[in-house]
């Protein structure tokens, strides 16, 4: 007999709770009804349709070629199914250039798509954009760090804020965006102790990915986190379809929910210094 054991919808209030308990958020990427399914189950907390469909879905070099449908498309695979999870969606490459592109976008996002929450690649510059985004009832998460749209302009994919004064930019944007009303931070491939410094002085939740086990929660893309990925696997990623016991992508997923509660992961390993 197995019993279902009903897990109540996360939300922004439920986050922020997370946040001052201390409890970490397990977030995963997912793009399609049958994995969202599966991480839904395992009690993954918050669920990102990335633009990493370009790479992972679609055989893209880059997340460049990710358009707007794409998103929508995915994001409508994942939201259908999903009874725990809360669901945020990529804004894609040049889908933000200016306020009115940027909420025909998100609106397609949250009212096609079915997400809670949109996410932006940003720096300070965007402020004033998010800021309208938020003053409409957008719930946003701002994506720092490592910003794979700008792959181009970077010149590759590098860890951000190593020096001085890019790391007091981070940070003192980090404040910004908190207080416009921003929902949630991401900080991808961060020096750990700039992540931690982030995380501590902000009232808003902090996820990281290669940014340090300080972070409020962390977030892989599913095929790193599963094994299935091609060719180069990050640095801050770890295989939980290789665990002990692990021989189905549910106890994988299981595996990874436990890690990321119990702070077992991130490790050292996993970690920029
Ligand atoms: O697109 C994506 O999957 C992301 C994660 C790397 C955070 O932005």
């Amino acid at each position: 007999m197995s019993v279902l054991i009903e897990q109540k919808k996360r939300s922004l209030i439920e986050f922020a709770k997370l946040k001052q308990s201390g409890e970490k958020i397990a977030a995963l990427t997912a793009y399609d009804a049958s994995f969202a399914q599966i991480f839904d189950k395992a009690g993954i907390d918050w669920l990102l349709v990335g633009d990493s469909l370009g790479n992972v879905i679609q055989g893209q070099k880059t997340t460049i070629p990710v358009t707007i449908d794409h998103m929508v498309y995915h994001t409508q695979c994942v939201s259908r199914v999903v009874s725990h999870a809360y669901v945020a969606a990529d804004m894609p490459f040049l889908s933000y250039t200016n306020i009115d592109v940027a909420m025909h976008n998100a609106a397609r996002l949250m009212q096609e798509g079915g997400a809670s929450m949109v996410k932006l690649e940003c720096d300070i510059s965007h402020l004033a954009l998010v800021e309208k985004m938020v003053s409409e009832g957008v719930p946003v998460c701002v994506h720092m760090g490592l910003r794979p749209q700008q792959v181009e302009k970077m010149g590759g994919y590098r860890v951000q804020g190593r020096d001085d004064e890019s790391s007091k930019a981070m940070q003192e944007a980090a404040i910004a965006f908190e207080n416009i009303g921003v929902d949630f931070l991401l900080l991808e491939s961060v020096p750990r102790k700039l992540a931690a410094t982030i995380t501590a002085k902000s009232s808003i939740p902090v996820i990281g990915i290669g940014a340090g086990p300080e972070c409020d929660g962390q977030i892989l893309v599913m095929h790193d986190a599963l094994g299935f990925t091609q060719g180069h696997v990050p640095r801050f990623a770890r295989n939980f379809y290789a665990g002990k016991g692990v021989d189905s992508v549910n106890k994988a997923a299981e595996a990874y929910v436990s890690a990321v509660k119990s702070v077992d992961f991130p490790s050292e390993e996993h970690c920029f210094n």
